[in-house]
């Protein structure tokens, strides 16, 4: 796995590259990785650009992790792509973020067939425009065959959003006799999630500086492992992945209870 990433290498990041990939553990890869994408504006603002060019690029560094996490063996990549808040920057902002779906699939779509990889999303999609709809409903229908990486969008997502959801679901189910007070269970209240049918994240990473989970997951990552790093996201490499991935491969798991000889 770790070659087919290798043969893609320039020469000048050979060397570091592959001292990365030395210390990562092929076997304890995370399944489930999450990633809150910041920085894009802050990275067109240092180059004298309009945000928008900062998403643009944001978009292709999509295309590039979504490769890495492919070839790394990941199986579930969630990327927060728009917040249920993100709808108060501006319009020309909000409409070219509603834009990207369409482009990055129209490009991208072969090679996520190619590469057996299916697009999902989270959030609420019914408020997106029609062509974002679309863009998003069509990937998810061409590729709902393939058995690879999930490649999940979360798109007008908001974790807050999810649990008032969720919490109706469940008073309606109440209501009309299906759901009892004995019922509800973590158990049950993760079945009602919009990622009912995903394992929680093992590792989050946020880039760009930001420490917060700014409304992402907040159920679902009550036990994952965070790694913030100061990297702008379209600056976001391998390398980088890499480096979360060694870092999460050496925290300890303990879920709240104690490990092997710390019992004794
Ligand atoms: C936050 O950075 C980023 C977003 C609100 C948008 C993230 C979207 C992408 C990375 C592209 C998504 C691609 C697809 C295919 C859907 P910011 O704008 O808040 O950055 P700043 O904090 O530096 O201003």
């Amino acid at each position: 796995m770790f070659n087919k990433l290798f043969r893609k290498k320039s020469n000048t990041n050979e060397a570091s590259f592959n001292q990365q990939k030395d210390l990562v553990k092929d076997e304890c890869i995370p399944a489930h990785i999450a990633i809150i994408m910041d920085g894009n504006g802050r990275w067109a603002k240092k180059r004298a650009m309009p945000r928008i060019k900062g998403h643009h690029e944001g978009m292709n560094t999509v295309r590039k992790i979504t490769r890495y996490a492919d070839d790394l063996g990941v199986k579930i990549l969630t990327l927060y792509a728009f917040s249920t808040e993100n709808w108060k920057r501006p319009k020309i902002e909000v409409d070219f973020l509603m834009s990207l779906p369409g482009q990055f699939l129209n490009s991208f779509l072969p090679e996520l067939m190619e590469r057996n990889i299916r697009v999902e999303m989270i959030g609420d999609g019914s408020t997106l425009p029609a062509h974002t709809q679309k863009a998003l409903q069509s990937a998810i229908d061409q590729t709902k065959g393939n058995t690879g990486l999930i490649l999940n969008f979360a798109m007008n997502y908001g974790s807050r959003d999810e649990i008032v959801r969720a919490m109706k679901s469940m008073m309606d189910e109440v209501e009309a006799g299906t759901l009892s007070y004995e019922d509800i269970t973590e158990e049950r209240i993760t079945d009602y999630l919009m990622t009912a049918h995903l394992p929680e994240p093992d590792l989050l990473i946020r880039t760009s500086g930001e420490v917060r989970l700014s409304n992402f997951m907040l159920w679902q990552l009550a036990y994952t492992e965070f790694w913030f790093t100061d990297t702008l996201w379209p600056d976001f490499d391998e390398k980088c992945l890499l480096e979360a991935i060694r870092v999460y491969q050496s925290r300890n798991r303990r879920y709240g209870g104690l490990k092997g000889e710390e019992t004794e």
